[in-house]
């Protein structure tokens, strides 16, 4: 980090942007139709309807010039490409795991550990859960316990380490489960659905140790291992002088299974399994030929495998990683600056706007944080994603299950947008901060009964977008 004399945090950014890719701002008159058609779900909307597209980091961020070279020497073959000897040799030295298993994406791997190790009624304990890592638990018919520390839930807080599990409950779980009825401890790098809030390693080490000795595995879900390894060396006094690959090998030391989504770690897209355990290793290695292809390129495409190669190594590299955590906090001052409530301490992945404080009108049934991102694309053309009771499942008996956090994330993809554009999505949100009583609910039109989030439609409960949209008009003119 370069400090200003000035003494302000800015996100110097070491690299210069060589490529780039025009983007357009429609007339809020054309954004409010095309919300509409998109059934009020951010996920349903097209890219060329888009300004500022914050829904995720997932297979988004910029790639380096070297990722792109690599890409160009991939070695394709059915079996035995170089491309993945060099994936696996980077990996291993990465995280000194003996075996790797290529898969498709982070969620290839969920099915594929749950497959291999929930039955049902089984419980599998975690700091946090994601959401598709419980729909392959759940699909299995298992159960998620979710042991954070009581202060992760916290909207505001300054403890720097948010994600980690509470050692005390890990404990508890473990004496009143049992052994056999758990089926692993999972533990999720840069907690997502919390706010992108990092593990410490001080609580890596607590949970692995109490794990070996009651012989349960311990899986690490590494996606957002980066903006974590950030904060491992901001955050952790004893690792401000130690090198980023001691931690992630210390990491490694620690685990016994490493899951991730390269579409994340490693900024292409892909993802795989680790592990030391011979007997695991060769359980998983059955399963990969069956649901993802042969064992060197485990449905992935050989030049993502090269360019996740060079990105993985990069994302050991200090000046690199630091860029999101650093964009995240400016969005987040900001954005408190106005009194807007956020997510604190900001964490990695992106600035977490706290809908339910926002929209303190709504009810959690008429979904606060769908209707703000769906306000928000409305007011500026910037696609943020709901975190929050839509993206839950129902509880059995078909009741909303009212989640902790009802947030609307604004992720910030590596590398993608510039301060100026920061400042844009603050300015926007500061008016719709000042016009909040006008965001209405939203209510589901059709409801899948599987990640509903993802393609559910909703309609808006009373006219209220073309309200917003007038007062938009008003007060800005004929301005964009
Ligand atoms: N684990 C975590 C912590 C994730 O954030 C994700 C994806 C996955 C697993 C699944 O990986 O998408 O490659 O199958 N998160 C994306 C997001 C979708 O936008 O946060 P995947």
């Amino acid at each position: 980090m370069i400090k200003f004399h000035s003494g302000e945090n800015v996100p110097l950014e070491m690299h210069k942007v060589r490529m780039v890719q025009r983007v357009y701002l429609l007339p809020v008159e054309e954004r409010a139709r095309r919300i509409e058609t998109a059934g009020y779900n951010t996920f349903l909307l097209q890219n060329k309807d888009i300004f500022l597209d914050m829904l995720t980091d997932s297979g988004v961020n910029a790639m380096s010039e070297n990722q792109y070279a690599s890409m160009l020497q991939a070695d394709d073959s059915y079996a035995g490409s170089e491309t993945y000897y060099r994936l696996e040799s980077v990996l291993n030295d990465m995280f000194g795991m003996e075996h790797f298993l290529p898969a498709h994406q982070g969620r290839a791997c969920e099915h594929i550990l749950a497959k291999l190790l929930v039955k049902p009624e089984s419980v599998a304990v975690m700091n946090y859960h994601f959401t598709t890592a419980s729909a392959h638990i759940t699909a299995m018919g298992g159960l998620v316990e979710e042991i954070i520390i009581d202060e992760g839930l916290h909207i505001n807080s300054d403890l720097p380490f948010k994600g980690n599990m509470d050692i005390g409950k890990l404990k508890e779980a473990i004496a009143r489960l049992g052994k056999d009825k758990i089926s692993f401890i999972r533990m999720e790098a840069g907690t997502n659905l919390i706010g992108g809030q990092p593990v410490s390693m001080e609580n890596m080490r607590q949970a692995s140790e109490v794990c070996r000795e009651a012989g349960i595995p311990l899986i690490f879900d590494a996606s957002l291992l980066s903006d974590n390894l950030y904060f491992i060396k901001v955050r952790e006094p004893e690792f401000k002088d130690v090198d980023v690959i001691d931690i992630t090998r210390e990491i490694g030391s620690l685990m016994d299974v490493i899951y991730f989504s390269a579409r994340k770690l490693g900024a292409a897209r892909g993802g795989g399994i680790l592990t030391s355990n011979h007997e695991m290793f060769l359980q998983i290695r059955e399963m990969i030929p069956l649901y993802e292809g042969f064992l060197t390129y485990g449905g992935m495409s050989v030049r993502e495998m090269e360019a996740m190669s060079i990105g993985l190594r990069e994302s050991l590299d200090m000046d690199i990683i630091n860029q999101t955590p650093i964009f995240v906090e400016v969005l987040c001052n900001e954005l408190i600056k106005k009194g807007i409530p956020v997510v604190t301490p900001p964490g990695g992945l992106g600035c977490h706007v706290d809908a339910r404080a926002f929209c303190k009108h709504l009810e959690a049934d008429q979904y606060p944080a769908g209707a703000l991102a769906s306000a928000l694309y409305l007011a500026a053309g910037v696609r943020g994603m709901e975190r929050g009771t839509l993206s839950e499942q129902r509880n059995p008996d078909g009741s909303e299950a009212v989640a902790n956090m009802e947030l609307v994330r604004l992720a910030f993809p590596k590398r993608v947008f510039t301060l100026s554009q920061v400042k844009y999505v603050a300015d926007r949100l500061t008016w719709l901060y000042e016009n909040r009583e006008m965001i209405g609910g939203l209510e589901f039109e059709d409801e899948p009964k599987v990640l509903r989030f993802f393609f559910g439609r909703l309609k808006p409960i009373g006219n209220w977008p073309e309200l917003l949209m007038k007062k938009f008009r008003k007060d800005f003119g004929d301005s964009l």
